[in-house]
């Protein structure tokens, strides 16, 4: 006998409380120039020179590799899905706030090596919040979200904070993430990202559902090569849901997968 998925079907009008979020953020730095923003916050993690700098080699470096954008887009779209994810789960503003500090900084070890960023990140983090004033409790929070994201890693949901980072780094695949400017020459990550053409995170506390609903260009690349790529970071953002006491559901082109 199938199983029965939880939750709504194509078609179904969404639960009255879900809110939901384009997972997608562009890059522009809201803060007024020279205006230097309170201590121990996220806006003084974005606008610090170390931060903006080692994020923008991180990326710089991981394209030398071959990877698809780890820039400032997608730091600035994981801190606003996972802090977005805290919210309408109910969680206070400071963990929220915490959330987003640490999916900001969640990529920054790339500025070391790729292998093991995880971990290099969480201590390169713990430098850089030392400096700005957080206290000792919210930088362990951070560093083990930080170390903890990265499937092939051995990252597991460790605190809420951890658990939002990961679904919200996960849902981050979007053809803005694709440098290779030749599509002859797209390896399937690029064929994935370029292919997803929006990406949506949608909260239900009430029925206790986390979705990721993506719209795919099956004629860029086929839903098996996204399933290829993303099954294990599912099944990690599947754990992170229930770490958060909820379901995980993927919506790809309207049909539900997971
Ligand atoms: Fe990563
Ligand atoms: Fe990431």
């Amino acid at each position: 006998m199938s199983e029965v998925l939880p939750g709504p079907m194509p078609g179904e009008p969404p639960p009255a409380d879900e809110e939901s979020r384009t997972h997608r953020t562009e890059t522009e730095l809201e803060l007024p120039v020279g205006v230097k923003p309170p201590m121990a916050t996220f806006h003084a993690v974005r606008a610090d020179e170390k931060v903006r700098s080692w994020i923008r080699s991180a990326n710089q470096q991981t394209g030398a590799i071959g990877y698809t954008e780890h820039g400032e887009r997608h730091a600035l779209t994981t801190a606003d899905g996972a802090s977005f994810i805290l919210k309408a789960l109910g969680h206070d503003a400071r963990r929220c706030e915490i959330a987003a500090v640490a999916a900001y900084l969640h990529d920054i070890g790339n500025v070391v090596t790729r292998e093991k960023h995880g971990q290099t990140g969480a201590l390169l983090s713990k430098g850089i919040l030392e400096d700005l004033g957080f206290t000792f409790d919210e930088i362990a929070t951070v560093m083990g979200a930080i170390a903890n994201h990265e499937e092939s890693e051995g990252g597991q949901p460790v605190s809420a904070v951890s658990a939002a980072v990961i679904i919200a780094d996960k849902s981050d695949v979007h053809r803005s993430r694709v440098r290779n400017p030749k599509t002859t020459s797209f390896d399937i990550h690029d064929r994935v990202n370029y292919a997803a053409t929006s990406a949506e995170i949608k909260v239900s506390r009430r029925e206790k559902r986390i979705t990721l609903q993506l719209t795919v260009d099956t004629a860029v690349s086929p839903l098996m090569e996204y399933f290829e790529i993303f099954l294990t970071r599912m099944s990690l953002s599947r754990k992170a849901a229930e770490f958060l006491h909820c379901s995980f559901a993927l919506i790809i082109n309207d049909i539900r997968l997971l």
